[in-house]
């Protein structure tokens, strides 16, 4: 019954972790997804990581019984203060539905359903270039993915004006993805004035703001500062969307731990907001996994712990920085031809080279390097020992 399913392409990132670990040869590099590794090249788990997990096997309370729909409390409530702030108005004036969901994705997904279930309009606009994934995760949510201009290749920097025109002609009422920080694929956000003005749009307009955070604490080092954008839209008392993930700031991936939440206009609304989201919930995965959220609660929960992680979190985010310096510095010296600034100037876990598909592929087929075919590269995966080898392939790309 199933012979005429036809054969489905690879996702276009995690796909390339597959190619990748096809290839036999010791010199190959993974730039592909956006994974912390050290300068060893290897996975970390931090080690306020390691602490919490310890202290949750020494807790003889613990238990593995179902979560309830929405999630651990306690993991929600810290997770809306650490977005917006201990002394955010709308959580002091409880006007904030929290939900514990599968990492950012299953938050983009649960608000795009409920969007999709009780929002008037379906139009979702989104940044072009965007993380692969968010078209079609608001497609299957229900919503109609439209887009707005962000990038400006020519400048390799933000297109303001492109996108003011274009949020200008959306319907009112329509919903526009935000990246909160280190935007993905490109790493170049609004200045703190831009921001200003976008909210100034949105909000004049009617538009609704569907935050993703993937990054909080990567792009600056900063937990605040990263959350700036957000906590500007949270303090004129209007709604918005938040899609939160652990995945890189406490490097919890696998573990799938993130937070939907929804500022809504009372608390009356909030309390009924949350009843809906848990009719999306319920059908579709149940309730979600306990382990995660717990390491993220014991951690947010103890001053001690939460300290360590900032220190954990801004050595990872130096780090990354470090590695952009040492390329553009290592480019500048062979003398590739091009202005290569904006290696330096990006911020986030990528750099977006400017380099072409073919450039791409080429320094896929000769010099083993993989990333995404849109020229993307995961500065999280680079380190002291493979950085000569990427200079040398992107010199080669560009001059052959
Ligand atoms: C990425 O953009 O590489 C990450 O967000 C991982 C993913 O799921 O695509």
């Amino acid at each position: 019954v199933f012979a005429n399913v036809v054969q489905a392409p690879e996702d276009p990132i995690l796909g390339v972790t597959v190619a990748y670990n096809k290839d036999p040869s010791p010199l190959k590099v993974n730039l592909g997804v956006g994974a912390y590794r050290t300068e060893e090249g290897k996975p970390l788990v931090l080690n306020v990581v390691k602490k919490a997990e310890q202290s949750l096997i020494n807790d003889p309370s613990r238990f593995k019984e179902y979560l309830p729909i929405t999630g651990l409390a306690e993991f929600n409530k810290l997770s809306a203060k650490l977005i917006f702030g201990a002394d955010s108005p709308a959580i002091q004036e409880n006007r904030v539905a929290t939900v514990q969901c599968l990492s950012g994705t299953g938050s983009l997904r649960v608000g795009g359903e409920f969007l999709a279930k009780h929002y008037h309009e379906r139009s979702i606009y989104i940044p072009v270039p965007t993380w692969g994934n968010h078209p079609k995760v608001f497609m299957m949510a229900g919503l109609k993915p439209m887009s707005y201009r962000y990038y400006d290749p020519s400048t390799r920097g933000l297109d303001f004006q492109g996108l003011v025109e274009d949020l200008n002609a959306a319907p009112e009422g329509s919903i526009v993805l935000l990246h909160a920080c280190a935007h993905n694929p490109t790493g170049v956000d609004p200045t703190p004035e831009q921001w200003e003005q976008i909210r100034q749009l949105l909000r004049s307009r009617s538009l609704l703001p569907f935050f993703d955070s993937a990054y909080q604490g990567f792009a600056s080092g900063s937990l605040d500062k990263d959350a700036h954008s957000v906590r500007l839209f949270v303090a004129d008392g209007g709604e918005l969307l938040m899609a939160q993930s652990y995945a890189k700031n406490m490097g919890l991936y696998g573990e799938r731990v993130g937070a939907l939440s929804i500022v809504c206009k009372s608390a009356d609304v909030a309390g009924k907001v949350e009843s809906q989201l848990k009719l999306v919930i319920r059908p579709m995965y149940s309730n979600p996994p306990l382990h995660g959220a717990s390491i993220v609660a014991t951690i947010l929960r103890s001053p001690e712990l939460y300290h360590e992680w900032t220190v954990e979190l801004k050595a990872m985010a130096d780090r990354i920085i470090s590695m952009r310096q040492e390329l553009f510095n290592a480019l500048q010296a062979k003398g590739t031809p091009g202005d290569w600034s904006h290696i330096i100037k990006q911020i986030g876990m990528f750099t977006f080279t400017g380099l072409n598909k073919e450039q791409v592929a080429f320094m896929t087929r000769e010099y083993h390097i993989y990333m995404t075919s849109d020229g993307r590269i995961s500065m999280a995966g680079l380190n002291s020992k493979n950085l000569p080898q990427l200079a040398d392939a992107i010199h080669a790309a560009v001059t052959t």
